[in-house]
This record gives C-alpha cells, structure tokens and sequence, in this order.
C-alpha cells in the first residue's frame, strides 16, 4: 500500500501528519511511504530521517496514486481532486466551515476521516487530535502571555523587596483552557477560571486555580460540551465577569461551542477598563474570537490592554504538536487496518463510522452532509417536497365534491400525527429562543389540528352511524 505524507500547503501550517518515528513501523509492515520532501522540517524532520526511516522523499506530488494520504490541515480542494476514487485521507477537514474542500473529496470518491470526528470515547482516546492540539495551544497561549505581560508571573521575595505574583483569569476550562491553568500555575501565577459548565468546577480546583462562581445558572450541552448561551444569559455573564477582568494582569479566552461561532465573553468596554500592562490572549481568535474585536494574527492596543488574537498557536510549536498528532494518526490508521496490513474499513467499528467523513461518493457525516450537498440542493429537495404536497393537497381537495370534505380530515389527522411528532423533535434539538417559539406553535397548531381532526372525524361517523340506525 502506498502511504503519502503530504507537506502542509495552508499558510502559518508547520506540522506533519507523520513523523520518522510513525513512518518507520508502516515500512516494516512492508508499506510503502512517500513524503513530500520538506514536510517535516519545521517539525524537525528532515528528508534525510525521512529516509532513514524507509521512506521515499519526493519533490513534488505525492497524492497522485497513493492509496492513504496524511495530512494535517484540509486538503485544498484542488488537491482533494487529485485523490484517486476509494483513496483514504486522514486528517483535520474542517467539516463545519469548509463545505468545498467535503465535496471535493466526496467527488473523488475519497474515503476521508476527519479528526475532528473521532468519537471523544475512552477508546478513541489515542486517537484524539482535538485533544493533543489542544494541550499544545492552551500551553503556548500562557507563554505568548507572558512574554508581553511587563511583569512576573511568579511571586518574588528579594532582598530587594517583594514583587507580587500576577493575576491570571482563564475564561473557558476545556482542554486548551485547563492546561492553561496548569501553565500559567507552574509559572506561579494567582489563576482564576471560569466556565459555562458545572462539571469544570471540580477540574478547575484540582488545579489549584480558584473557579469563578458568578451566581449564574449553569448550563452543559450533550457529550460533555457547552452550549450556545441566550443573548439574556450571555449579557449577564458578561457584566459578572467584569469586575474579574479589569483586576486580571493576563486574560486568557479559550471558549468554544463545537459547530458554532466562539462566543463573546469579552466587550471592548471590558477590556477598556483593564489595568496598565495587562495582555488578552484570545485562543478563539480563529473562530470569531472570544473577545470583542480581536482578529487572528494581530495584536493591538486596547487602551492599557494589549490584546492578542493568537493564529496557528499549534504551529508554533510543531515539533510536539506534530509528535502528538503524528501518533493521533497513526493510531487511527491502525484501525483502519486488518492484521495483514491491508485497509479493512469497518464502518460498523463506533470510531471508523463516526470519524468517516465522506466514502464511495456520499458525506456520511449527516450534518455535514446538509452543507456539503450544497445549499441550493438542499433548498431545490424542500422546494420540491413542497411543490408536490402542495400540488397533492390541491388535487385531493379540488377533485373530491365538497361533500367528502369533511371525511378527508381522517386522512389528515394521519398527516397531523407525523408533523406533530417532527415538530417535538425540532423542539427538543434546537438551541435557539426562535427555533423554541416556532418549534411550540408548530406542536399547538399540529395538536390543534390532530384533535380537531379526530373530533369532526367521529362526528362524521355518529351521524353515518345515526343514519344506518335510522334506515
Ligand atoms: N476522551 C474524552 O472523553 C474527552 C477528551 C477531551 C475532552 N473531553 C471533554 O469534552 C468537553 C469539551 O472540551 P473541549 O476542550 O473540546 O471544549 P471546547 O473547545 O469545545 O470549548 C472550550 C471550553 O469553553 C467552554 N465554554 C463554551 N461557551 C462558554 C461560555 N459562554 N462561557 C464560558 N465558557 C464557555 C466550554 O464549556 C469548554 O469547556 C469537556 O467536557 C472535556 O472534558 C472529553
């Protein structure tokens, strides 16, 4: 099997999806790998650990004819086309926010993983990139912190006096936030933290950093991950976290809702009131930002604040974070594997099903798969669907006599049923005030009419009835 290592084409990108260490046992299993030459340098891996370890360094293609492709950043979709039909890619895929680049490999026919697919499940574990890159960019952001605080982070005390340590306020404790926490602790920081979810409370202590509570309701969306606050819940989480902000030497947002826009936890009015010398690092800066006004890649001056929209925080370190993602990889090509060495895709196994992205022509990734088909596809189904029951509707009622009219509300209280089930169940899912006042009106409308469907229904029939008996 042909195994190809691409070198990263994004700008800001220097990690690998594999490392001499990870290519070397897929040589021995009699694999043959091809590395983009270059690929590894800013990971510290030169072509010549490349070949050291069994593989072929090529300049130039490598995608061309490879059965399993390596990568790290999307695919472009360009390089996406280049994938031979049933050709396996494995890497991050950005399938939320880059609906090209899913139907590109869907139209090559790639069988494509997405890494931020992998299943957060004790087996999945070692397969995790989210998390390894996490660690790596919750570490760093503390460090670029600290490099533009003007002060220590630790507490001194000298013969030249005492120099208090710096406060330290992490907003967000998943897994870049609490390893930011740790960061900033083993620097000797005072680190506060806070959090939409309960559960972090607990991880926050144990890190012996002080858990923000603001007296607000909490609020834990399924898996373990947060949900998007309402407007109302938002604005009054910021005004509690004010008075937090302006006394902390270092800020630090690392807040996310898988799937949507990072949410802003920061006004600018907020950071405004922030001391001399203070630093903002926004780790969300790539995805909307956590903080008012930041963009990625920029640094600028609020006021007192200088505030830093942090961009490809993992790339800056790409030696570890590629350590770590390379073995992320690995192990899920492992999966993908039988004891052969020849792919076996099980997509029954709860990892390779969920991680599988797109196959044999088709996004298996549902909710991808709605972006993905493209909007106007999407909108082209509805509008079809609506057309015909429309069209059904008017035929039904326009050629039965005006009589039967009455006698047809059975056959509609079959239909109410069904809207009123998928109105229940767009209520239940959906995460927005609007979404939750349409969702109800749609349950009372289609109730309102279930009811009064069976109601006039078991008239009609008591007067038929009624008839009968007096025949
Ligand atoms: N293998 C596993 O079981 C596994 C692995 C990694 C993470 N996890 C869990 O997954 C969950 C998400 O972790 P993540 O790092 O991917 O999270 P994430 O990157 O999606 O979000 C980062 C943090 O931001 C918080 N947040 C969101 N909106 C917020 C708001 N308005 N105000 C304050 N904080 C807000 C979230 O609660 C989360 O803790 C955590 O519970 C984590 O423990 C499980």
């Amino acid at each position: 099997m042909r195994i190809a290592v691409v070198a990263e084409r994004r700008p800001g990108e220097r990690r690998v999806a594999a490392l001499p260490a990870t290519v070397a046992p897929l040589v021995r299993a009699g694999h043959e790998v091809v590395v983009a030459s270059g690929a590894g340098v800013a990971a510290l891996a030169d072509d010549d650990a490349y070949r050291a370890a069994g593989a072929t360094v090529v300049d130039g293609d490598v995608l061309t004819g490879a059965d399993v492709v390596l990568h790290v950043r999307p695919l472009l979709p360009a390089d996406a086309g280049a994938l031979r039909p049933g050709a396996v890619t494995i890497g991050f895929a950005s399938p939320a926010t880059e609906p090209d680049g899913v139907r590109a490999l869907r139209d090559a026919g790639a069988t494509s993983f997405a890494m931020e697919l992998v299943p957060r499940i004790s087996r999945a574990q070692s397969m995790d990139a989210l998390t390894s890159q996490s660690l790596v960019t919750g570490y760093r952001c503390v460090l670029e912190a600290a490099v533009r605080l003007p002060r220590f982070f630790p507490l001194f005390m000298t013969a030249a006096g005492t120099v208090p340590p710096a406060t330290v306020l992490v907003l967000g404790a998943g897994v870049a936030g609490l390893q930011a926490i740790a960061t900033a602790k083993r620097l000797g920081a005072v680190v506060q933290a806070y959090d939409v979810r309960p559960s972090s409370a607990d991880e926050v202590r144990s890190m012996g950093a002080t858990f923000l509570d603001l007296g607000l309701e909490v609020l834990e969306g399924s898996g373990g991950y947060a949900r998007e606050l309402g407007e109302d819940r938002a604005q009054r989480q910021r005004e509690a976290l004010a008075p937090y902000v302006a006394k902390a030497d270092a800020l630090i947002t690392t807040a996310a809702v898988p799937g949507r826009q990072a949410p802003l936890l920061v006004t600018s009015d907020m950071v405004e009131a922030m001391g001399p010398g203070s630093v903002v690092v926004d780790l969300a800066a790539e995805s909307g930002g956590n903080v008012q006004g930041v963009v990625a890649g920029e640094t600028r001056q609020v006021r007192h604040a200088t505030v830093v929209g942090l961009q490809d925080a993992a790339s800056a370190m790409p030696a570890d974070a590629s350590r770590l993602y390379a073995k992320n990889v690995a192990n899920l090509l492992a999966l993908l594997l039988d004891d052969a060495g020849a792919l076996a895709l099980d997509l029954d196994d709860e990892i390779v099903d969920a991680a599988c992205l797109t196959h044999a022509g088709a996004v298996r990734h549902a909710p991808t798969r709605l972006q993905a088909g493209g909007d106007d596809v999407t909108a082209t189904a509805w509008l079809t669907v609506f057309v015909l029951a429309v069209f059904v509707g008017f035929e039904v009622v326009a050629k039965v006599s005006s009589t039967l009219h009455t006698p047809l509300m059975s056959g509609a209280n079959a239909i109410h049923g069904v809207v009123l089930v998928g109105a229940v169940l767009v209520t239940g899912r959906t995460e927005t005030t609007a979404g939750l006042v349409l969702g109800l009106v749609a349950v009372v409308l289609a109730t309102v009419n279930l009811v009064g469907g069976f109601v006039v229904t078991d008239r009609m029939l008591e007067m038929f009835r009624g008839r009968e008996g007096r025949r």
